[in-house]
């Protein structure tokens, strides 16, 4: 079982709200309203599309003029356009377009291997976005609600080069920055999403977005401590009073 799951039927008991679940525990229900995968009924449809989607959101970002690390969509193979990122960025990061937990997040630099992966990307039906492989030492996770930051956490690799906890790296829970929170909020605004995790780098040009999750995962965070736990219960209390 998930840990969302454990925590909304705890929340639901304490707020005498009805609890269902249908797909094995991926789709929950509280209330009248549904949560799916760590998607709320706080955020509109259309903005947490957006979100998931890393190239739509990147140009969104961009055009609100918000600090972020490019991300070049394709729908298909296409090597001109991608010999031609390649020589102005150099090494380059290849991922499916919408979320992946980090497993099919690939580097290259080699013009052939750069198609070779990409093309194992797009092969599995699903869009690529490119990046520019961009060397930083730390990648931050703020959590926002309407607003206003509910958690603010620095992610420390173990080994590797991606910050995914789902890959091993451990959440170090942070006091207030205010750099982060700003940012954080800045990039919410810009693509009207009222829940999210908003992911940040540390990069040689200061702090840049990585990519918004409108879909608010805490399984490893508040599987580290009792302490994390609550923490964890408690941001989802308010989205689903919010959203009843
Ligand atoms: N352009 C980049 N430059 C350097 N490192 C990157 C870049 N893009 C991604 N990474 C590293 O790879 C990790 C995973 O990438 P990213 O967060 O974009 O995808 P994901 O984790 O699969 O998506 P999601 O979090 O939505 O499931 C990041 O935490 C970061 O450490
Ligand atoms: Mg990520």
């Amino acid at each position: 079982m998930r840990q969302i799951e454990k925590i909304l039927q705890e929340i639901s008991e304490e707020e005498h709200l009805t609890y269902q679940s249908f797909a094995d525990g991926w789709i929950l229900r509280v209330g009248d309203k549904f949560i799916s995968g760590y998607h709320f009924a706080v955020n509109d449809a259309a903005a947490s599309q957006l979100c998931d989607d890393k190239s739509a959101s990147y140009e969104c970002l961009k055009a609100a003029g918000i600090p972020a690390i490019a991300h070049y969509f394709f729908l298909e193979m296409d090597k001109a356009r991608l010999a031609q990122i390649r020589s102005a960025h150099g090494e380059l990061v290849l991922k499916p377009n919408n979320s992946s937990g980090g497993e099919n997040v690939v580097r290259a630099s080699s013009i052939t291997d750069i198609f070779d992966k990409a093309e194992e990307i797009l092969s599995k039906s699903t869009p690529l976005a490119v990046s520019p492989f961009t060397p930083f030492s730390n990648e931050y996770r703020v959590i926002m609600l309407d607003g206003k930051v509910q958690l603010m956490y620095k992610k420390h690799i173990q080994s590797g080069w991606k910050h995914n906890l789902g890959l091993g790296a451990l959440p170090e829970r942070m006091e207030q920055n205010q750099q982060l929170a700003f940012l954080a909020m800045q990039a919410a605004s810009a693509l009207d999403i009222h829940f999210a995790s908003v992911d940040i780098a540390e990069t040689e040009n200061g702090l840049e977005i990585l990519e918004v999750n409108s879909g608010v995962m805490m399984e490893y965070f508040s599987a580290q401590s009792d302490e994390n736990y609550q923490i964890a219960k408690e941001i989802y209390r308010k989205a689903i009073l919010q959203q009843i």
